[in-house]
């Protein structure tokens, strides 16, 4: 190969799969080697993803497996639901596919987290790849083994942990994605930054506007660095038991703005980035950080082209929406929220506490 593929372990016993990074992989003949062997692949991808890529794919693959159909589902945040993944098992057992049928999702988290869910309920599972081709993909929602659908009183409400056979990113994908999706993508980068690693968080700071460039080098150094920091956290805590909940740092107020705005009102990572700079600010209504490090971090979300004010839902819709959670105990809302700079958990926190931050973030 004459470029370079970088490659990052998931490490899940007989679960565990690599993470290939590099430019131009969807061209590379070697890229699907360690994809089981079958008679029927099904692409999973959607109108705007598959007119520019289900061609590579359908064409490396026709090597491997008798059968290669794409199915081009709607597109969008909105179609994350029922009726959309039904179309994937309609097309399944339309065409006979048989329990050694491998999926592979070519698109974004909202493809990837619905195809994952079809491969792990499809004749009780069946392999499935990921191929992601935004950069929160790419970042995040390809790896580690969250599939789920929307419900409409809560965001990926339903769903199983069921973990791909290979993550394949190719960052040449990235030219094609709108800025706004890449800003989207921007938000779960820095996340990692504020739970895990400061060094990185430093980097992503010198770093953001070469990424806001598309710079190579800068986004496969952010994709990895990203990729790295999901394994070592998913290789501890499959299930999300203990340390994975980090991982939603921002994501309580987040949901709560997609779900409260209408799904795909706003974009799954603006609202994580919105809901990073509310959570920022209770971690310091709890005494975790200065007020400093709230600022900082506000700086660079909004350097990455987000939106930093919350959508002015009032406080008892807030409250409500919240408190339909995967996180949530018996009512009981939970946020992630940082220690210190670096170093993230999980805990209540007094309603007054989280009324004044809805007051001090939101629009008026
Ligand atoms: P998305 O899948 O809706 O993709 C964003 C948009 O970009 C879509 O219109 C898509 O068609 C288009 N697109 C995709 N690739 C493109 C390309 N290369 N060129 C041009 N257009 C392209 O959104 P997303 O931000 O990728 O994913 C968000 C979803 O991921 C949400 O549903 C969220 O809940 C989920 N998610 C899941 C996890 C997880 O661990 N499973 C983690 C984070 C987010
Ligand atoms: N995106 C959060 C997780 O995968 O756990």
């Amino acid at each position: 190969m004459s470029y370079t593929v970088e490659t990052v372990q998931i490490e899940l016993d007989d679960r565990g799969y690599p993470i290939h990074i590099g430019a131009g992989l969807l061209n590379d003949p070697k890229s699907f080697d360690r994809v089981p062997a079958a008679t029927s692949a099904l692409i999973v991808s959607n109108t705007t993803v598959a007119p520019l890529y289900a061609e590579a794919l359908r064409h490396l693959l026709e090597s491997r497996f008798r059968n290669v159909r794409v199915l081009e589902l709607p597109d969008g945040e909105t179609h994350k639901d029922w009726s959309t993944l039904n179309l994937i098992f309609d097309s399944l057992l339309l065409h006979g596919c048989d329990r050694k049928t491998v999926l592979f999702a070519l698109g974004g988290g909202v493809v990837g987290d619905m195809t994952g869910f079809a491969a792990a309920s499809y004749m009780r599972g069946v392999p499935f790849v990921q191929v992601p081709t935004t950069l929160l993909a790419q970042v995040d929602s390809s790896v580690g083994g969250k599939t789920a659908i929307n419900h409409p009183l809560g965001k990926n409400m339903i769903g199983a942990f069921y973990q791909p056979h290979l993550v394949l990113c190719d960052l040449t994908t990235l030219s094609t994605l709108p800025a706004r999706e890449l800003s989207a993508g921007l938000a779960e980068v820095i996340k990692y930054g504020p739970i895990y690693d400061l060094e990185f968080l430093d980097w992503i700071e010198s770093h953001i506007d070469v990424l806001m460039k598309r710079d190579p080098a800068a986004l496969a150094h952010a994709v990895k660095r990203s990729c790295e920091i999901k394994a070592e956290v998913v290789g501890q805590d499959e299930r999300e038991t203990g340390i994975r909940a980090i991982l939603n740092f921002g994501h309580t107020f987040g949901h709560a703005i997609e779900a409260g705005m209408g799904y795909g009102e706003w974009l799954h990572g603006e609202a994580v980035g919105c809901g990073m700079v509310m959570a920022a600010h209770l971690s310091y209504r709890l005494g975790g950080i200065e007020l400093e490090f709230v600022k900082r971090l506000t700086a660079l979300i909004e350097r990455a082209g987000l939106p930093v004010v919350a959508p002015a839902l009032g406080a008892e819709r807030y409250f409500e929406l919240m408190r339909i959670d995967k996180k949530s105990e018996g009512g009981d809302i939970r946020f992630i929220v940082l220690d210190k700079p670096g170093s993230a958990q999980l805990r209540s926190a007094p309603d007054a506490l989280v009324r004044e931050v809805l007051e001090q973030c939101s629009s008026r």
